[in-house]
């Protein structure tokens, strides 16, 4: 056996972490009375300033593991290059996308109003959903506020008790999150082995299963073995669910994804999820498959139904930014080609970079605080680079994470990666 199942969620604290009992109170089971008032023991109620005390507590075990997080709240012209954020096609602020998310707020206002089947559904949500679906040729395609929601949807959706999950360990927190959802039995399988989902699903000897990856992990961008994958999902009858969040924009030709690049794009047992936050420069998700299981989530996923539409604005820009890719399908390679001059000229500086598979480089560091301390002075010297720690990472190996971003200049991604080799950390630091 090659695979184990996902942990539950995050349990409650655990006793060192929990706030001493009242010694007092009384144990009552919820909506008792323990009699009349007179016959109860005088009560001390608790401090209400103690009810939350454990936060401190967990804070300082995460300060002495050195994975304490902070908000940088970031100024409209902060002069930092960006090789943090998601941007892969430097369409964030182009005038475009800015002209269509500012047209249809005024058209139609700040929010959706309501939820998509109630009020939240407006003309411009529909076009973007049949853009979406022509562009990376999908049958049909449904926008959630968020490509968190869209991939919480997907698996809700299609998998539940009864149904085996067969999750790469590397998977997106919001995939791992969907399966804990589904109530499906989920088996957790090694990153990127076809062979242990084969035979997680040859253990599951028929019924219904669902395999499901990233198809560039977000980490350290590498990509899923998705022909072959597919090709064991149909020697057992299983569904295949590929989050393309990296992939929209960069991989395949002008950008139209992991699927249409692998030849599965419109396949009738593949779905996808996408986020409209990376290389669309947006804000949303979607999810794009068969037109029988869109409508099947339209009609069952509770991400979905409960949830307020997408933002107009959000659907503008993400709709301006699918027209711009679409004339100019050239963005998306230049994506890919700044990745690999990034990676390229990393490891020549002797630096334990990744070969990229679409716009994502990780870089190895030897510690969390050590890449805490090489991401600050990257950014002290204009370089804003992304650090990833446990419990964020899947194998414990702290890392910085460059985004390639297609508008970048040669002489740009020079002077990144020559700051980025200054302040490494001396190859003997441990911590
Ligand atoms: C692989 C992957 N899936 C899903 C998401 C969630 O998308 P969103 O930020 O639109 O909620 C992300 C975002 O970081 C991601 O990297």
């Amino acid at each position: 056996m090659v695979h184990r199942t996902v942990p539950p969620a995050t349990p409650a604290p655990s006793s060192p972490a929990r706030p001493p009992a009242a010694p007092e109170t009384p144990i009552v089971p919820a909506g008792r009375s323990t009699g009349s008032s007179r016959d109860r023991p005088r009560e001390v109620a608790p401090d209400p300033a103690a009810v939350f005390d454990w936060v401190d507590r967990r804070a300082e075990l995460r300060r002495r593991a050195g994975l304490t997080r902070h908000l940088r709240p970031r100024p409209a012209d902060d002069p930092v290059l960006d090789l943090a954020g998601n941007d892969y096609l430097g369409l964030v602020r182009h005038p475009r996308v800015v002209r269509a998310a500012a047209d249809a707020v005024l058209r139609w206002g700040g929010g959706a109003t309501g939820s998509r089947l109630v009020t939240g559904t407006t003309e411009l949500h529909t076009e973007l959903e049949e853009e979406l679906a022509g562009f990376c040729g999908a049958e049909a395609a449904l926008v959630f506020s968020s490509g968190y929601t869209a991939n919480l949807a997907a698996l809700t959706a299609l998998a539940g008790p009864g149904t085996l999950i067969v999750c790469d360990a590397y998977n997106h927190a919001s995939l791992i999150d969907g399966c804990r959802l589904s109530r499906a039995k989920t088996a957790q399988v090694p990153h990127c082995e076809p062979g242990a989902v084969r035979s997680a699903l040859a253990d599951h000897g028929g019924g219904r299963a669902l395999v499901v990856t990233d198809s560039v992990f977000s980490v350290d961008g590498d990509a899923a073995p998705l022909p072959e994958l597919a090709e064991v999902c149909r020697a057992h009858g299983a569904g295949l669910l590929v989050d393309d969040a990296h992939g929209l924009g960069v991989v395949g030709d002008g950008g139209t994804g992991a699927l249409a690049a692998a030849g599965l794009a419109g396949t009738p047992d593949v779905v996808a999820t996408v986020t409209l936050s990376k290389s669309l420069g947006s804000q949303g998700g979607a999810v794009l498959g068969p037109r029988r299981v869109i409508r099947h989530l339209v009609e069952t996923a509770r991400t979905f139904i409960f949830d307020t539409g997408l933002a107009p604005a959000s659907v503008g820009a993400a709709l301006g930014a699918l027209r711009l890719l679409r004339e100019e399908p050239q963005r998306a390679a230049r994506a890919r080609q700044v990745a690999q001059r990034l990676s390229a000229g990393l490891i020549n500086a002797r630096l334990q970079a990744s070969t990229p598979d679409a716009a994502v480089v990780s870089v190895h560091a030897p510690s969390p605080e050590a890449a805490v301390a090489w991401a600050t002075a990257c950014r002290e010297a204009g370089v804003a680079v992304g650090c990833f720690r446990p419990p964020s990472v899947p194998d414990r190996i702290s890392r910085l994470r460059l985004t390639a971003r297609g508008d970048l200049t040669d002489a740009q991604i020079e002077h990144a990666v020559a700051l980025i080799a200054r302040c490494a950390p001396h190859p003997d630091t441990k911590s």
